[in-house]
Parts: C-alpha cells; sequence; structure tokens
C-alpha cells in the first residue's frame, strides 16, 4: 500500500501535518525530489520542529527516506539529525546513493544568477540552497552522486571536473572571484568526510532495491512531496518554478518505485484554504488591489503564520485559485484531499474563491499553459457565506458535523470542483487539530 502526497498550490499548503498525521500508519516515508528548499513545521505534542530536508516523518519514529529524485546537502542533513537528537528523538534516515549532492558552489551560483536575473527584472526568488545549479548538473551528468562521497578516488575526480566548470563560470562568465566553494581539497575533506559518516551510520541505500523489499516484507510506502504542484518544473508556471517534479508522477521516479506501484495507491492533494506565495510570479487571486484585500492579506498571513519557514519571507496572500486546484488534480490524479488552515478563514467577513478566469474576453476554467497568459487572467470570484470563529479544538475532538455549515458547505464546493473527496481538514496547527474522514492507508 502506498500513500503519496502533493502539495497543490504553491507550496506550504501544510503537508507536513498531514505527512505526519498518515505517516503513523506508514513503515516508511519518502521523499522523491527537491532537498532543503522544502521547509515544513511539524508540530507533534507541542513541540515544534522545523526541517527542511529531513522527511516530516522522522519525528515520528519512521523510516525517512531521501529517494534518487532528491538533492541532498550533507550540511543540512547532518545539522537536522544533530539538532533531532539533541532533543531526544534518534531519526532513521536512509538516503539514496543516486542522490545527487549539493555542493557549496551550487549555492554560490544559485545566489550569483539571480542577482544577475534581478538586474533584469527576472529573478526567480528562489530559496538560494543551490536547488537549480544542482539539478542542472545532474542533468548536464556533471553532477556528484551521494554514492560518490563513498569512493574517495572518485569524488576528487568528479570535483576537479565540476569545479574546473564552476571557477570559470564565476571567474570569465560573470566576472567575480571564485572563493573557498572552488576549493577542491577543502570540499574532498570535508564531502568524502560527510560520506564516511552516511557510511559508518548505515545511511546509504539503493533506493529502489530497499523499497522493493520492505515492500516485499509488507512494508506500507508514503511519498512525501515537497512544494507544490505550481512551482513543478514541467506543471508549474515555469520559469518561477523550482527545479524537480513535486507532482505524482516524481514519486516513482524519484524512488525507483514503479508507477502502477504509485498509482495502484492513494494520492492525496493537499490544499490550503486561502492562497500563499513566496517568490515571485503571477497570482491572479492576490490579495493586494485596494487597501480593503491589503488588510485582508495582513490579517490572514498573520493569523496563519505565513512567513517562509525557510526564508522567513512573508508570504505573499490570496484566494484559492480553482483552476489552479483542477490543473493539480488532473496531473497527479488525486483520490483525495486534505483542506488545511479552515480555521484561519474563520471570522472574516468575506470568503471568495476564484472560480475561473476571464481572458480576453472569455471565461476559462483551465489554467494557461504559459505564465505570461496566466498572468494575463482576471478571476472570476464566487463569493461563500462566511463561517464563524469557534472553538477550533473542540471541533478537531467533535468531528465533521461541529464544522460551521458555511465552511462545510465551502468545502463541498472544493471537493466536488476538484473531483475527490475530502479526507481531512485542517482546523490548527497541531496534528490533533485535524479532522479526519478517511485515512488513505484504510482505503
Ligand atoms: P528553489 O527551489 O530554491 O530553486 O526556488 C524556486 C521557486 O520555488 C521559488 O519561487 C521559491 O520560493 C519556490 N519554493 C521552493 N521551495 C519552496 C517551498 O518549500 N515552499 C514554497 N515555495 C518554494
Amino acid at each position: 500500500m502506498t500513500v503519496t502526497i502533493v502539495g497543490s498550490q504553491l507550496g506550504d499548503e501544510g503537508k507536513g501535518a498531514l505527512v505526519d498525521l498518515w505517516g503513523g500508519d506508514a513503515d516508511i516515508v519518502v521523499r522523491y525530489q527537491g532537498g532543503d528548499n522544502a521547509g515544513h513545521t511539524v508540530v507533534e505534542g507541542g513541540e515544534e520542529y522545523k526541517l527542511s530536508l529531513v522527511p516530516s516523518g522522522a519525528v515520528r519514529d519512521k523510516v525517512g527516506v531521501l529517494g534518487n529524485g532528491c538533492v541532498v546537502n550533507p550540511r543540512t542533513l547532518f545539522d537536522e539529525l544533530d539538532g533531532l537528537q539533541e532533543r531526544g528523538l534518534d531519526p532513521d534516515v536512509r538516503v539514496a546513493k543516486r542522490a545527487h549532492v549539493i555542493l557549496p558552489y551550487h549555492r554560490r551560483l544559485d545566489g550569483i544568477e539571480e542577482e544577475v536575473k534581478a538586474d533584469s527584472g527576472v529573478k526567480v526568488g528562489t530559496t538560494g540552497r543551490g536547488i537549480g545549479p544542482t539539478y542542472e548538473d545532474k542533468a548536464g551528468r556533471r553532477g556528484i552522486r551521494i554514492g560518490d562521497l563513498l569512493d574517495p578516488e572518485v569524488l576528487r575526480d568528479r570535483l576537479e571536473y565540476a569545479v574546473e566548470q564552476k571557477r570559470s563560470l564565476i571567474e570569465d562568465v560573470y566576472g567575480l572571484e571564485a572563493g573557498d566553494e572552488c576549493d577542491v581539497d577543502a570540499l574532498h575533506e570535508e564531502f568524502a568526510e560527510f560520506g564516511r559518516r552516511l557510511e559508518e551510520n548505515e545511511m546509504v541505500v539503493n533506493c529502489s532495491d530497499f523499497l522493493h523489499q520492505r515492500r516485499q516484507e509488507g512494508d506500507s510506502l508514503m511519498f512525501e512531496g515537497a512544494q507544490g504542484t505550481l512551482i513543478d518544473i514541467d506543471h508549474g508556471n515555469y520559469p518561477y518554478v523550482t527545479s524537480s517534479n513535486p507532482t505524482a508522477g516524481a514519486a516513482a521516479t524519484g524512488s525507483g518505485v514503479g508507477p502502477t506501484v504509485v498509482g495502484q495507491g492513494e494520492v492525496v492533494g493537499i490544499v490550503k484554504a486561502y492562497l500563499s506565495r513566496v517568490g515571485e510570479g503571477p497570482m491572479p487571486t492576490e490579495l493586494d488591489g485596494t487597501d480593503h484585500e491589503e488588510s485582508l492579506a495582513d490579517f490572514i498571513r498573520e493569523k496563519g503564520g505565513e512567513f517562509g519557514t525557510v526564508t522567513g519571507r512573508p508570504r505573499r496572500i490570496g484566494w484559492v485559485d480553482m483552476p489552479m486546484l483542477r490543473h493539480a488534480s488532473r496531473v497527479s490524479g488525486f483520490t483525495g484531499i486534505a483542506v488545511n488552515h479552515l480555521d484561519v478563514l474563520a471570522g472574516l467577513e468575506e470568503v471568495k474563491v476564484g472560480h475561473a478566469y476571464e481572458l480576453d474576453g472569455e471565461e476559462i476554467e483551465t489554467m494557461p499553459a504559459t505564465t505570461e497568459r496566466w498572468a494575463a487572467c482576471d478571476p472570476v470570484l464566487k463569493e461563500f457565506e462566511p463561517w464563524p470563529e469557534v472553538d477550533w479544538a473542540e471541533v478537531a475532538e467533535e468531528g465533521y458535523d461541529a464544522i460551521p455549515d458555511a465552511a462545510q458547505d465551502y468545502l463541498d464546493y472544493l471537493s466536488e470542483e476538484v473531483g475527490a473527496p475530502v479526507y481531512a481538514i485542517g482546523v490548527g496547527p497541531d496534528r490533533a487539530e485535524t479532522v479526519e474522514l478517511t485515512n488513505p492507508f484504510d482505503r
């Protein structure tokens, strides 16, 4: 049995809480893409854990796997593991030998390219973690993989080739000075040491084989997508995207489990009850046009804690964008959805949804495939009856019927438009503050 969790919007939908809730029924939680750009906050028993690389499930005693589709910064990995250990946890994390390694020069180049792009007004607003340059090297067949860290000679050969190329990019193309990030000896020493540590702690796996064997033994898997559909490099609003595929198809390629296995399981889209965006790019339902909209956005931002986990940046806020959700549901084949942060909208005087777009005088219900056309869309808003503030902890305890009627109507609408039932509703940040209708592992 597998359950795949996918962000339906622009990331930060609160996937961690659901991964954590349902991950309890999985034996293994697998990340299949992305790296330490993926801020997730897991609240467990009143304790808050902020992670960017380690799979959320590792907080709950599950085996956490970073699949071959991930890009791994060993500095972050060991910082997070050490931090969890200091707080009394003993996370079991495995890393695919085929996963690519983020090196210091990737972060440097991420920063340089963003600055250059900013001068031409085409900045992506990346997290600065070196994600894009690492995936570039992967596709350019000059990447360094986790398996290479275990063999000092191979590591040196690969570094010598890659670093020369980075140095000339930094110096000859950008006219800057290369620094420590291009010191082959220092990189070799530090990263070979990471290799030793990974091996010593038996963290390195042949991911496909490992997962296959564990499935044969009857283990169930959860695939934890990072980021969201609209920042998927293929299905998102290119170029304002990350460099991997957060959508469900990548659960197969990014872990070495067949698509039939993922497809026979459940695919749950995580939806935030409003929209947030960190970074550049269009957002047709953004609340930023008038003072009134801005104060609504400020209210939602503060109440929902909409500040980047990784970067601390305030997130842009908007209403739910339905063409976006229809697209997300199609691309990943949602079998169910979970709607988070329903409590954040409580007590507002108005609740709206971008039901469709108006583009060139026509009403459309699908997102245009180019970012420029998407940016030209005006939202066709649908208004909902607002719901009052209630004691959400009590709602969480009592269950679905305790959710105010107007909020239930809102959920029905989302479910109908997306074409998938609501499996869970988040009404507060703690895992216990979730109203569960269906556990996908029981289906
Ligand atoms: P990168 O992944 O750091 O290259 O950033 C590319 C784009 O994806 C930027 O717009 C980032 O803000 C966005 N992004 C990356 N990771 C996340 C995330 O976990 N949540 C929300 N946005 C993200």
